[in-house]
């Protein structure tokens, strides 16, 4: 299952807001639309928001009308919406960044030419965003004994990429030598990633699986039935302290009581040396009725007061390491990032 591609002229994304009820697409002619899928989550996962802004870039200079002279500007604005979507995740920045690169190293006069190279590099990033998650699961398989119980939330799979995933590949990884028992996956609550996406991905690929809701984990880690729990990050800071969905760090606390090696699995894309630790990072608080409701209808009092962070910070001194395409780092992470 593709969560993107590109069919001349649409932008095709997987709607993963229906999941797993319908398999249905959003289509995208335009930047704007890219914007709003990955600000109302048709879209998710830090990699695959990164690779979708690069594909909005490119629809924005394509989508463009008006003169040469008024086409920096545009793309400007464009890129202006695309980077206020979403916060947390740096991978956001870092492709917008790349796309800058492109379009700054071709002229403008030339339109047709400068629409091909921007939807090339957009193309790389897709294929690099698989390659590099394949040689993350393979770097953190060394890291598990057999029959391993790995304990994971939200969804760092293939639906959060381009294909494979970060957490998930190292799942997906030990699972194809024989080293894989079974994915305890928490529910992730208020937006249910884990339930709704990284179920349905693992049961598609017959990976043993069962779902827990998240305050179920210290429970099921106090009976002994984890070894391990890895997650996936929307930004790690250069001390390695690490931003991912709301509850990972409730996890690693756990893991950590209980003695559990807790690893993080992300590409450079996700590392931001730029800052010095985790108080820098800035967190994402989402609409107020996603934890009132689910899907229209109410679960609790329709005025009552709600905080919704959709991240948290997992201080460094609680990782085991961090699993990345060129390898995994161990503590101490500071200055090796
Ligand atoms: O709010 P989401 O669904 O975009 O949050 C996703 C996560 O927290 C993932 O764990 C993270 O982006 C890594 S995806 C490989």
């Amino acid at each position: 299952m593709r969560t993107l591609y590109y069919e001349e002229p649409v932008l095709f994304l997987l709607d993963q807001n229906r999941l797993p009820q319908e398999i249905k697409y959003v289509e995208c002619h335009t930047a704007d639309e890219v914007a709003a899928a990955i600000k109302n989550m048709a879209v998710r996962g830090a990699p695959l928001i990164g690779v979708s802004a690069a594909f909005g870039l490119f629809l924005a200079v394509k989508s463009y009308t008006g003169s040469a002279s008024g086409l920096r500007d545009y793309y400007q604005e464009k890129r202006k919406l695309l980077a206020s979507t979403r916060p947390t995740a740096v991978n956001l920045f870092w492709a917008l960044k790349r796309m800058d690169k492109v379009f700054a190293s071709q002229g403008q006069s030339d339109k047709e030419k400068l629409e091909a190279v921007l939807l090339k590099e957009a193309y790389i990033m897709l294929q690099e965003d698989i390659e590099v998650n394949r040689a993350i699961g393979e770097n953190g398989r060394g890291l598990l004994n057999d029959n391993c119980r790995i304990m994971t939330i939200c969804n760092a799979g293939a639906l959060a990429t381009c294909g494979y995933g970060t957490a998930l590949g190292v799942v997906r990884s030990a699972a194809r030598y024989g080293k894989l028992q079974l994915v305890w996956a928490c529910e992730t609550r208020p937006v249910l990633q884990g339930a709704r996406l990284t179920i349905w991905e693992l049961m598609h690929d017959q990976i043993p699986v069962r779902l827990i809701t998240d305050n179920m984990a210290g429970f099921v880690m106090q009976k002994g039935l984890v070894d391990a729990v890895i997650v996936g990050a929307d930004r790690i800071a250069g001390n390695g302290d690490t931003a991912n969905k709301i509850g990972t760090y409730s996890l690693a606390v756990l893991a950590s009581y209980h003695g559990l090696p807790f690893y993080v699995a992300a590409p450079y894309s996700s590392i931001d040396v730029g800052i010095g630790s985790g108080k820098e990072i800035p967190i994402e608080e989402r609409d107020p009725n996603e934890v009132r409701q689910f899907r229209g209808t109410y679960s609790t009092v329709a005025e009552v007061d709600v905080y919704n962070p959709a991240f948290d910070i997992t201080p460094h001194q609680l990782i085991a390491g961090i699993i990345t395409e060129k390898g995994v780092i161990k503590p101490p992470f500071a200055g090796r990032l």
